[in-house]
């Protein structure tokens, strides 16, 4: 898979889903499904996404057991889903066992790849209530090479640490970055941004881009527009 645009599809419905799905004539954009479509309309959402022609990204940042989590993925990879995700925090253990139950019988499994710190926890967090006494950043790098060296193939961060991810874990090192905002528009709650264009010239592989598209009076010429940015 190679550069990409994921429309970050959160909504609490699936006819509202695709209904907002429907109006991509002649483009079946990469789709990201969060916890509160999933929780609201279960997997069957993800088979219909797919069986319409998407790929799909299932945003469920598993964090639990080895053995709990291993065996979450094998159902999660058996709905056909292209990316995973899970939280580094979760230990080595836990994403090897992940890389484990999501590889099918015939040796392919959807890409799976790692939250490193959420961009809502900042330093006094980290250190107050994580109890990490280290910089944000030398934290979001050691989860990121855990998780290369636990058999994963990304992460996902903000598109600004995104040539340093490059850097320490290698360029093939999937990064997938949210945080996207057109130089025109709002940056919502969103505070550490970048244009599509900008994530290009980052290398950033994968931008997550949700209100920017989908609050957008015209949703399909906002898609075009961060592919024209981001892939051409
Ligand atoms: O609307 P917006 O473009 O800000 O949506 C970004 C999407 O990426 C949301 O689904 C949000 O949950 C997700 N995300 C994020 N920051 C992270 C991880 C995920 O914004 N660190």
């Amino acid at each position: 898979m190679g550069k990409d645009v994921i429309i970050a599809c959160d909504f609490s419905s699936a006819e509202e889903t695709l209904s907002f799905l429907d109006g991509f004539t002649g483009r079946k954009p990469f789709v990201k499904i969060g916890m509160e479509l999933f929780y609201a309309a279960g997997p069957e959402i993800v088979r219909e996404i797919k069986k319409r022609g998407h790929r799909v990204f299932l945003d469920l940042k598993l964090h639990d057991i080895p053995n709990t989590v291993g065996k979450a993925m094998a159902v999660l990879s058996a709905l056909d889903t292209d990316i995973v995700n899970l939280h580094a925090a979760g230990g080595s253990a836990m994403m090897r066992a992940a890389v484990k139950g999501l590889t099918r019988a015939d040796g392919t499994r959807p890409l799976l790849i790692a939250v490193t710190q959420l961009t809502s926890i900042d330093q006094q967090t980290l250190e107050n209530e994580l109890l990490i006494d280290r910089p944000l950043d030398s934290v979001v790098m050691e989860y990121a090479s855990n998780a290369a060296a636990s058999g994963l193939d990304g992460v996902v961060c903000s598109p600004l640490e995104a040539g340093k991810v490059h850097e320490v874990c290698g360029k093939g090192f999937l990064t997938v970055t949210p945080g996207i905002r057109f130089a025109d528009g709002s940056s919502d709650d969103q505070k550490r941004i970048m244009t599509p264009a900008q994530a290009k010239l980052e290398g950033c592989d994968y931008i997550v881009v949700g209100r920017a598209i989908t609050a957008a009076a015209d949703p399909v010429a906002a898609y075009d527009r961060c592919c024209a940015e981001f892939i051409d």
